[in-house]
Formats: structure tokens, sequence, C-alpha cells
């Protein structure tokens, strides 16, 4: 059966805009975006993309767990069967990811360095010669999943986060829909040819 996916996010959705207009390259379906937060700008671009969208809301007194089941639910509901996170600012427990075939994340570091957030900055006050991004697979830790695919680029020496970060941006906008496809066709490493056409 051909994968169903929703997309979580929580903000912007540029990583979420990539994957949908990639999406007849990549074998699933892309059913549902859906946003912890109600003024996401995210949604409105996936409307404009023509995808259903959903809120789920952390609300006032809610428990992790209560959200997580509610949006677990509304999940059941569309037949979704796997996940791809972009920019989705919550961990997730494993009694939720255990539901889905895969969940999926793409986090602007070369992962094991710089989980977590303003990994830009980090990167740079650490003095990293090389940067960029990782799609890998989520598991209950932050940012510890098994790798699927990276693409790095050099850090230039006028580089502040800023610019750091957009340029990281573009790699990952290229890099979430190539790793998704390779990930789906079985394979957790994608052709070198292609990796080597990512921009440095
Ligand atoms: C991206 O940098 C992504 O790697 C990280 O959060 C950011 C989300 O940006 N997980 P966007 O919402 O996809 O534009």
């Amino acid at each position: 059966m051909r994968p169903r996916f929703a997309i979580l996010i929580s903000g912007r959705g540029s990583n979420m805009s990539a994957l949908l207009a990639a999406r007849e390259q990549i074998p699933a379906e892309f059913a549902l975006v859906v946003s912890d937060q109600g003024d996401a700008p995210g949604l409105l671009k996936a409307r404009e993309q023509g995808i259903p969208v959903a809120v789920a809301e952390k609300e006032k007194g809610q428990t992790k767990a209560m959200h997580e089941a509610a949006l677990s639910h509304m999940l059941a509901e569309a037949g979704i069967t796997h996940i791809a996170l972009a920019g989705y600012m919550r961990l997730l427990s494993p009694s939720f990811l255990d539901r889905f075939d895969a969940v999926v994340n793409i986090h602007p570091s070369l992962l094991p360095a710089f989980p977590g957030l303003h990994t830009h900055a980090r990167a740079l006050a650490a003095g990293a010669k090389v940067h960029g991004c990782t799609v890998h697979l989520v598991d209950a830790g932050m940012d510890t999943g098994q790798i699927i695919a990276q693409a790095g680029l050099d850090v230039r020496l006028d580089e502040t986060p800023d610019t750091l970060a957009a340029r990281v941006l573009r790699l990952e906008h290229t890099l979430y829909p190539l790793a998704l496809t390779t990930y789906l066709n079985g394979k957790l490493t994608p052709p070198a040819s292609q990796l080597n056409e990512l921009g440095r």
C-alpha cells in the first residue's frame, strides 16, 4: 500500500512546501497537514498547494498524553500511516511514534553535531568549518534517530547565523524530498551522484 503521509508543522512551513512541490516524484500520498499552532503561516501555503489542513493545538489543561491522543485520533481518521515532521516544535512520545510505520524529520545541522535549537549560531560559535542538514528517523530522543541522509556546505569567513540559516534552508528544501524518496524506496543512503549535485 502507498504510504499515506501527514506533514506536521508549527510555523513557516517551507520544508512542507518543498515536499508538496516534489510530491509527483515521492512514492507517497500527502493526505494532510497538521499544525499545533492555529496561526502557522504554513497552513495557508498547504491550502494553496491543495492539501487538507487541520489544527491540533495543545489546549490549556491538556497534558502531553491528551494532546497526543487527540492528534493521533485525527491522524487515524485520515488513515495516516507515515509522518514527516517539518519544523514541528514538540518531542513525540514513544507510544505515539509506535503507531506509525515511520516518522521522519529534517534538522538544520549535521547530526550528531548540534541537536536542538539555534544550530547555526552554535555551529559558528564552535568554529565549525562545515555545516548542513540531516534527514533522520524520529525516535524518543531529541534529534537522535537513525540518519537517512545529510547535505553539507562550507562555512564562509563572513558568515552570520542568518546567512548560514538561509544557505542551509536552501539545502534542506532539496535534501528532504530526495531523502524521503530514497528511504521509501528501501534504501538508507541516496546515491552519491545525487548527493554531489547538492550545492556547496
Ligand atoms: C527548518 O530549519 C527545519 O530544519 C527545522 O525547523 C525549521 C523549519 O522551517 N526542523 P520551515 O517551517 O520548514 O520553514
